[in-house]
């Protein structure tokens, strides 16, 4: 190595000058200059709604000119795990197309944007990676425990609300009152009319799509849905050996004893106060891209199940494409074995494709992964990658 020649002779320079490396700058000075990279999948709005994202960060590699030449983006996933811990996916590394590549280092790039998710205090940072990357990544210290599974949805098309249905009438109005002005001649007071409503339209739209960004995945799981699986030891088809549970959105109301007892099942979940609770709940739906369901007996009773959704949009889409995280599934002990965990995972992918979701994906341990198969998911080539701190 270069380094180590020149300090073991400091006076003789065995090796040509080394180019500074690649790096990454503050992140609203990387998103400026990708604007001026002229990176076409990357338009101005994009990036400033990203830049206003609390959750999900771009970076951009800048080569040794200081010019950029390759992107990624990390998905932060507040969990309750640990006390309350988060968790870093790197979701999307690639080169910038329009940009001379040669200088893409993605083992530099990672190791980067891995001191990036330590400092935002992540205690691991997980990938998936095709299966020829997968060497370059165990040198720099990830591990291979999980296999990633996924499924195509049909994104639900986004319905016309009322906004939208305000937005298109206030066009329409004005414009009509603007070629009514024009040609018969009408007051000046018509054009005003026409100015006031055309300001409204544009009112409306912006309203609405600010709405749908946000709100969607909210929306999908705003009314407690309802499954039936089978009792314990029940015999399978009896409308008595049924049980009806209620699937919803967990709330800093719930006992958070229940809902980390069912987090023991699947990890390190020790007990926290409510104030951290509630203060963590509070940064996983702060976002409107992340929601954790719980599921009930519809009688009352402790919560028997758990299941998370974390929404990416996927930059190199344009932000177009929306990709579903499924993490932390659980099934308590008690109900295994019932078709509780099948129906939760339906409901989740259910929920995603209303969310507008194209995919959804999600890493399992080998043994896991004949479960998601039953539920209709298919294993995927990429191999799922951890680094711990
Ligand atoms: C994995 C888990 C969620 C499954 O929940 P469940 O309610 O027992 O699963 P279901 O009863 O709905 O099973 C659905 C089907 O998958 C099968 N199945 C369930 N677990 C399986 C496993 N580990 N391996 C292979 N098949 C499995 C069932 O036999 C059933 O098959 P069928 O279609 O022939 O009826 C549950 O065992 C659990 O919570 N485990 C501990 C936490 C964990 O590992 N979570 C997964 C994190 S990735």
């Amino acid at each position: 190595m270069g380094f180590a020649s020149r300090a073991l002779e400091p006076t003789v320079e065995v090796n040509p000058p080394v180019a500074p490396p690649p790096r990454i700058s503050a992140r609203d000075r990387l998103l400026r200059r990708a604007v001026k990279a002229d990176d076409r999948r990357l338009t101005p709005e994009l990036l400033a709604s990203l830049a206003a994202d609390r959750m999900q960060h771009v970076y951009v590699l800048l080569d040794a000119s200081g010019g950029p030449c390759a992107l990624a983006t990390m998905l932060l996933e507040p969990k309750l795990l640990r006390g309350g811990t988060t968790v870093a996916h790197v979701c999307e590394m690639s080169a910038i197309p329009t940009l001379a590549s040669s200088s893409f280092a993605s083992p530099e790039f990672l190791l980067q944007l891995v001191e990036e998710a330590r400092r935002e205090g992540c205690y691991k940072v997980i990938t998936d990676v095709k299966p020829a990357s997968v060497d370059a990544f165990l040198k720099l210290g990830f591990r291979q425990a999980q296999m990633a599974v996924e499924k195509e949805l049909v994104p639900a098309p986004q319905r016309l609300p009322h906004l939208a249905a305000a937005a298109l009438a206030g066009t329409v109005a004005a414009g009509s009152l603007m070629l009514a002005g024009v040609y018969l001649g009408l007051p000046a007071r018509v054009h005003s009319a026409a100015i006031a409503c055309s300001w409204l339209a544009f009112a409306a739209s912006a309203a609405n799509a600010a709405r749908l960004r946000a709100n969607r995945l909210l929306e999908a799981t705003s009314v407690p849905h309802r499954i039936r699986v089978g009792s314990p030891g029940g015999q399978a088809g009896t409308e008595e050996d049924t049980t009806t549970l209620t699937v919803r959105r967990l709330c800093a109301s719930d006992s958070h004893a229940a809902y980390l007892e069912l987090l023991a099942q699947l990890s390190v979940a020790p007990s926290m106060t409510s104030e951290r609770f509630a203060e963590q709940l509070e940064r996983v739906e702060g976002s409107g891209a992340h929601v954790i369901l719980v599921a009930e007996p519809a009688d009352g009773g402790p919560l028997v199940a758990c299941g998370t959704i974390v929404i990416e949009r996927r930059v190199l889409e344009r932000g177009q494409l929306l990709v579903a995280h499924i993490e932390d599934i659980v099934v308590d002990k008690s109900l295994r074995g019932c078709g509780l965990g099948r129906a939760l995972i339906q409901h989740l992918l259910a929920v995603a494709a209303e969310a507008g979701c194209a995919r959804a994906t999600l890493n399992c341990t080998p043994e896991n992964a004949a479960f998601y198969q039953r539920c209709g998911m298919r294993l995927s080539d990429a191999a799922g990658l951890a680094l711990y701190f």
